[in-house]
């Protein structure tokens, strides 16, 4: 079975070398890289073959297709693989932020779009190189509800790939539920600098981070049901299992990047706007992260 993985970044090699292990891995990129093997070291230890390619004919005809770039580069990821998309073809996204699936659903028939949510922590090292430093679960489901037998397929192929994985029939209150999270603790690392655990010790900051916490709550369940009752718990939790880690918000202001603010505390603001919400300390967030960013990238 051919498996099209779009985005060669930590997230796309980490799969890439997973599925590789038993299944055809077409790795799409934009730069020309020689790559023909991917490893992935830490909780995992995996060395697969994979085609890498960076023109999407290539991807004709695969049975799935992941997409794996940032949520900002997600419209015209679509925009290019669309052409080679087949009638057959299940369409996956596995990144952060709110409206990835909704996008593909523009583009795609929305009976072959499946959203998920992944809790893994990958770091990328060079080309085809990346590091697996946490395991979690993955969810899975048809966008933005129920599942079907694409979605079935997909699980199969992860769990065979020996991914913990779970279908879920509201595949959408999981995807808002890991942007609450994220909301609250990316943003906050990304403009102190402190490591994801620190929020928990400090009142001020926590208290921050539950007002946050049920501001955006508050949105989503104007949008849909929400898989735990008590948020701020997950998202305590969330920040007590990776005390330790840079929010990869944080690295991408360390490394002058863009960030992915706009589709996370922005979507929430959008969102809220849509249902007449106000969404204040969102927005603040937003404001305060962009203005980071401009100074890191005028930086470097
Ligand atoms: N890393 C993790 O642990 C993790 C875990 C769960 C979810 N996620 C989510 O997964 C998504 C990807 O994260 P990541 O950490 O893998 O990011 P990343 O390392 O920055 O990788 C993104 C990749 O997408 C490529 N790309 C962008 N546009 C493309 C296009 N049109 N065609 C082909 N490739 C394209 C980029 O290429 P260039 O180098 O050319 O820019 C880059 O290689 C994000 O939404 C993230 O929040 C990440």
């Amino acid at each position: 079975m051919k498996i099209g993985i779009i985005g060669p970044g930590a997230l796309g090699t980490f799969l890439a070398g997973i599925i590789g292990q038993d299944h055809e891995v077409i790795l799409l990129g934009r730069k020309d890289l020689p790559l023909n093997r991917v490893r992935i070291s830490g909780k995992t230890d995996v060395e697969s073959s994979i085609q890498y390619s960076i023109n999407p004919s290539d991807l004709t005809p695969c049975i799935y297709m992941i997409f794996c770039t940032k949520s900002y580069d997600t419209k015209q990821a679509v925009e290019l693989v669309r052409p080679h998309i087949s009638p057959d073809t299940g369409v996956i996204s596995l990144q952060n932020g709110l409206n990835n699936e909704r996008i593909i659903s523009e583009f795609v028939d929305p009976e072959r779009v499946i959203g998920g949510v992944t809790s893994h922590g990958i770091t990328y090292r060079s080309p085809g190189e990346v590091f697996h430093a946490g395991q979690g679960y993955t969810y899975l489901g048809l966008y933005p509800k129920g599942t079907n037998e694409h979605v079935y397929g997909f699980a199969h192929i992860l769990q065979e790939a020996g991914m913990k994985v779970e279908m879920v029939d509201n595949i959408y209150g999981h995807i808002w539920q890991k942007v609450i999270v994220n909301a609250c603790i990316n943003p906050l690392t990304a403009l102190t600098g402190l490591k994801n655990g620190v929020l928990l010790e400090h009142r001020e900051l926590r208290d921050f981070m539950e007002k946050v916490c049920y501001e955006s709550r508050d949105v989503a369940i104007k949008h849909t049901d929400l898989p735990d009752d008590d948020i701020l718990k997950e998202v305590e939790r969330v920040a007590e299992m990776t005390a330790d880690n840079h929010s990869s918000m944080l690295q991408d202001i360390q490394r002058g990047r863009r960030t992915e603010i706009d589709c996370i505390n922005g979507a929430i603001v959008d969102a809220g706007k849509s249902v007449g919400a106000e969404t204040p300390l969102n927005h603040l967030l937003q404001t305060l992260v962009k203005g980071r960013e401009l100074s890191s990238l005028r930086s470097i």
